[in-house]
């Protein structure tokens, strides 16, 4: 029989981060409906479930979805119209019953929120779920992939929830049992799945970290290629014992980049890229380092030297085009002096930068 878990400190990251970005998204999507008077049905999908908690009392990532969803005061108020379905789905007996049970011990839910568990596998499940779409519109919709191993979750799966848009996915991926065995007999057919192209074969003659970063690029292409979502962003996991995983997002939306950035920063506040678990147990993580705004001034005025550029458009770039957060601009570009950049502010605005200011970078 399936035996629960202990949550290791890289399973809370990835927990802290997907708490994150749902506590983010839920407001973001029931507002949007809300603003221009549609009546929602606002959908979160976790594909592999798991059975809800951990052995060390932690929650699993459907309570932190459905928490997400339940602890919003608006749920009887301003977002009575909107309908929440998430859907759950586990394909282990007795997970399923676990997570069956936790959902249960929730008591009764609010008349627009339905919590669907399935006992059933995702490839299954997705079908039924795409078919109920089919012809309606397609609701707004986060779906969490987190499956064991790097088979379980073809690109063509994500792909296919894709469709009709507004979808959100953030799919962990154990990246370095892929690295690994990329070039190995037999793991041809998981790795067409995985990445939903044959390019990964380019990659067999590349070592270190060339080969990671063309797969991850490949893979970030591939989430966003035609039809697909516009924006992908990477995050690293590295576990105690140093195995590599990523958490793949996908989103048609630059509000979905930034408040995933926000998640990231918030995960990891010196590059916002990547959680390092301490080797050693117990030991608290200590942050002393602060991000290396430098690298961003540096690459703003490689990028703008000679031009002036709207200040909502500088924020555009770098939300979309490097790894920091708008929020880091202002700080990145104070030691530069006035030789260096000038700001011109709409009339009557004499400080900062209102919108509408134009910043030249000489
Ligand atoms: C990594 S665990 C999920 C952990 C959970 N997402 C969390 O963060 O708390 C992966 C789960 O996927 C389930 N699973 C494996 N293959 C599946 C499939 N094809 N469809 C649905 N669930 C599957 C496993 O039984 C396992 O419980």
């Amino acid at each position: 029989m399936a035996q629960e878990w202990a949550c290791e400190p890289h399973t809370r990251a990835k927990h802290a981060l997907l708490r994150a970005y749902v506590d983010a998204w839920v407001p973001i999507i029931a507002h949007a409906a809300i603003r221009i008077g549609r009546r929602e049905e606002i959908v979160l999908i976790d594909a592999f479930a798991g059975p809800g908690g951990y052995t060390t009392g932690d929650a699993g990532s459907p309570l932190i979805l459905l928490n997400a969803v339940l602890s919003r005061s608006e749920l009887r108020a301003a977002w009575s119209a909107q309908r929440f379905r998430v859907l759950l789905i586990e394909q282990d007996p007795t997970f399923a019953a676990a997570l069956l049970a936790r959902v249960a011990a929730l008591g009764d839910l609010p008349p627009n929120v339905t919590v669907d568990v399935r006992h059933g596998r995702f490839e299954a499940e997705i079908d039924l779920e795409l078919q109920r779409r089919r012809g309606g519109a397609s609701p707004s919709t986060f779906a969490f992939i987190d499956p064991f191993g790097y088979s379980r979750s073809p690109m063509d799966l994500t792909r296919s929830l894709r469709i009709g848009q507004r979808v959100d996915t953030l799919t962990f991926v154990p990246f370095e049992n892929v690295t690994r065995f990329l070039g190995r007999v037999g793991q041809e057919a998981a790795m067409d799945n995985l990445f939903g192209s044959p390019e990964w074969r380019d990659a067999i003659l590349m070592s270190g970290a060339q080969r990671t970063e063309f797969l991850i690029a490949l893979y970030r292409r591939q989430l966003t290629g035609p039809g697909q979502g516009r924006h992908s962003l990477v995050f690293g996991v590295t576990t105690r014992d140093g195995h590599d995983y990523r958490l793949f997002f996908s989103t048609d939306h630059p509000v979905g980049v930034e408040r995933m950035k926000d998640a990231m920063w918030k995960v990891d506040p010196v590059n916002g890229a990547q959680f390092v678990a301490s080797p050693m147990e117990g030991e608290p993580v200590l942050f002393s380092v602060e991000p290396d705004l430098g690298a961003l001034r540096r690459v703003v005025v490689a990028r703008f030297a000679g031009r002036s550029v709207a200040v909502d458009d500088l924020e555009k770039f770098v939300t979309l085009e490097t790894a920091f957060r708008k929020q880091h601009l202002r700080s990145a570009l104070k030691p530069l002096s006035e030789a260096e950049l000038t700001v011109a502010r709409p009339t009557g605005k004499t400080r900062g930068w209102p919108v509408g200011s134009v910043l030249t970078f000489r």
